[in-house]
């Protein structure tokens, strides 16, 4: 443990902290064992001898209270610290400096929410203070440090501060919300000094986006009173300057923090006072950004990147990045632009070609990596918009240079940058001309449920251009005077899993139509046994509509009858099937566990 009298073997390091430390022995308050703090909603906190700093209670957004270190000088009362950032404290709670010496944070109740650990057990704490660096100490009767904030830190360092092996900063949710959230800045035990998303809402790390390749060699992050912020070696050397150049801490107030989009920034705000430079904004500026720009920077990984899924990143004119909806999605959550954004349209049909109905938003520099599964070279745009819109599975596509890559869904990592060139395809529906799919999502669940859904998605369309194609068959075999046989690859077998029947199949499935399970105004249903391919256990509905199924009350019971036996049979399919002419007849195969009575429903 580091004496606050000598503290640090280092001697840069004695330069740094020698004049905090006379400061705050001379003035500070010193806070003695048995003193505490309650959370409400005035103030209510301990300051450093010079006020720039306070250790007490401040209240988050959603009227719960954070045990935190802040700027106490300035407007904006800036939290660099924080004990309780996953754990809010409800007002009426304490923090109490133990006559043992622990500091602890209880709830009204007395439940105990935080408390101080130290790792040297061997000195008892005589008092608390903290200190005009903004370092909270609990420290024995010889001055020497028990526990420091500055070695716990949150997502912020301060001057005089140093970021350890072992050390890491993780980034807050959001600007407002102070838990924990999806990046986090690490100085490893093995010397790598790196930038991780994490696999939110877990600790687990990710993927690094930006390191300083120093391992083995890489030993401390120093933010010295000059305001440089070094990566140095055990030698102290400096392997790497994060930061340099800037005013120093006598004149500006400075901090580094791995921000809420996972940028680590240098920020400066002036001092109040005689050497106070007044053409400087009286707001925290910009001194420096790690990596510059993030939206370029994460690009792998399993999670979506410096946005949510299907969102893109732009870097503003300020240097932060901006995170927005393609054309035709919207955010999950309207108040969260980290969130991931969602189709505002019905997807399209696997079932069915829906071909007339998508188009292609297009948007310049802008791609999504990582998420493509098929690469075309060397093509032009309309090629690569066909190749997308003929694919029920594509979402996007992007076109650069004669490539064309396919994007599946969801889009991850998605960046528009002047850099990235090319263009990126969305496709997007046309109009609102669909089906509401509500009524199915709950009935038919498992896998079947896609099949389910692309089929009643469909489902006018399909009618549509199943009365096209009658027209266009009956033609055909009035000339021909001969049955038509649909089979495998036939161009109307109208989906993945979906399969047409010939009228001889289920003629034979059914036994010529033997057994009658029921009758209605349009049609009869007969039961069956399933047709070649299918499993031979399957029972088997064969529905046999007596007229030409036409616009307007056909059509509609057709539907409804669609949607009664989905809503009733859970795990059921569906295959179709018709037969050229006077007849049309459709094909439902109810899986093994059905019971025949199920049939009688329709
Ligand atoms: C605590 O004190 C004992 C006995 O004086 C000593 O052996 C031990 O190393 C000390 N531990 C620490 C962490 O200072
Ligand atoms: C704070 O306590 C320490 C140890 O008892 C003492 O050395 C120091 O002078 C105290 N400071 C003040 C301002 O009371
Ligand atoms: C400091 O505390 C130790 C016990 O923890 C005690 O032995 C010593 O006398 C104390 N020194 C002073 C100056 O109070
Ligand atoms: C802050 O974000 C976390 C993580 O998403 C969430 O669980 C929590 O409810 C949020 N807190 C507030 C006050 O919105
Ligand atoms: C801080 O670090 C920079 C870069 O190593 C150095 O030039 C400067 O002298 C240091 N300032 C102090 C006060 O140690
Ligand atoms: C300090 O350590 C680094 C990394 O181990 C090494 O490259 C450098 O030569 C050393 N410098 C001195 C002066 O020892
Ligand atoms: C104030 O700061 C600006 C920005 O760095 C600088 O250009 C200017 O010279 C400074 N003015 C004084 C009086 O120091
Ligand atoms: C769907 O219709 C609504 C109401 O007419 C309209 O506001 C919306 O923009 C339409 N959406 C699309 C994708 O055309």
């Amino acid at each position: 443990m580091a004496s606050l009298c000598f503290p640090f073997p280092s001697l840069l390091l004695l330069l740094l902290l020698r004049p905090f430390f006379t400061v705050a022995q001379t003035t500070s308050p010193n806070i003695t064992l048995g003193k505490s703090l309650t959370a409400h909603s005035g103030d209510s906190f301990w300051s450093s001898a010079s006020g720039d700093f306070a250790f007490g209670f401040r209240q988050a957004v959603g009227g719960d209270y954070l045990l935190a270190i802040w700027f106490n000088k300035i407007d904006e009362k800036t939290v660099v610290w924080s004990a309780n950032r996953d754990k809010l404290a409800p007002g009426g709670s304490t923090v109490l400096l133990k006559t043992s010496g622990q500091l602890v944070l209880n709830d009204p109740a007395g439940k105990q929410i935080w408390s101080s650990t130290f790792t040297a057990t061997n000195q008892s704490v005589s008092f608390a203070v903290l200190l005009d660096n903004g370092n909270f100490i609990l420290a024995a009767n010889d001055s020497e440090i028990v526990w420091q904030s500055f070695d716990d830190p949150t997502d912020t360092i301060l001057p005089s501060q140093i970021l350890k092996k072992g050390n890491k900063l993780v980034a807050s949710y959001s600007e407002t919300n102070y838990s924990s959230g999806r990046f986090e800045f690490y100085m490893q035990t093995d010397g790598n000094l790196v930038l991780y998303t994490r696999n939110f809402p877990s600790d687990a790390i990710s993927n690094h986006y930006w390191s300083t390749d120093t391992v083995n060699v890489g030993f401390q992050v120093v933010f010295n009173l000059s305001g440089s912020i070094v990566l140095i070696a055990e030698n102290k050397t400096i392997l790497d300057t994060l930061s340099s150049n800037n005013p120093t801490a006598q004149t500006f107030y400075q901090r580094a923090i791995l921000d809420h989009d996972g940028v680590f920034r240098h920020y400066i705000y002036p001092r109040g006072g005689t050497g106070r430079n007044s053409s400087w904004p009286k707001a925290w500026s910009l001194s420096k950004s790690i990596p510059s720009n993030i939206c370029l920077a994460i690009s792998q990984g399993s999670d979506s990147g410096a946005c949510g899924f299907n969102s893109y990143c732009k870097l503003g004119d300020d240097q932060k990045p901006f995170c927005t909806c393609p054309e035709g999605y919207v955010l999950f959550d309207p108040n969260d632009v980290t969130q991931s954004c969602k189709p505002n349209f019905v997807p399209q049909s696997c079932a069915f070609p829906e071909i007339d109905d998508f188009d292609f938003v297009s948007m310049d520099n802008t791609d999504w990596p990582q998420a493509d599964y098929g690469h075309y070279l060397p093509v032009d745009e309309d090629w690569c918009r066909n190749e997308c819109l003929n694919d029920c599975l594509c979402s996007a596509a992007i076109f650069r240079d004669g490539n064309c890559w396919k994007k599946k869904f969801p889009l991850s990592f998605g960046r528009m940058d002047y850099s990235v060139g090319g263009k990126a395809l969305i496709k997007v529906r046309r109009g609102n001309s669909t089906l509401q799919s509500q009524n199915l999502d709950r009935n038919c669940k498992n896998k079947t449920k896609i099949i389910i859904g692309s089929v009643l998605l469909g489902i006018s369309l399909f009618l549509n251009i199943l009365l096209f194609l009658l027209t266009l068959l009956i033609g055909y075999r009035f000339s021909k005077r001969k049955l038509l046989k649909f089979n495998g690859g036939d161009p109307f077998i109208l989906g993945v899993n979906l399969r047409a029947f010939s009228y001889e199949e289920l003629n034979k499935a059914t036994k010529g139509f033997k057994e009658q399970l029921g009758s209605g105004a349009f049609a009869t249903v007969y039961k069956g046994t399933t047709l070649g391919s299918v499993d031979d256990n399957n029972l088997v509905a064969v529905k046999k509509l007596e007229n030409i199924v036409k616009e307007g009350s056909g059509e509609n019971e057709f539907k409804a009858e669609l949607v009664f036996v989905t809503k009733e049979n859970t795990g059921c399919w569906f295959t179709s099937s018709w037969k050229t002419g006077l007849l049309q007849i459709l094909f439902l195969s109810l899986q093994n566990q059905l019971g025949i009575q199920e049939f009688n429903l329709f």
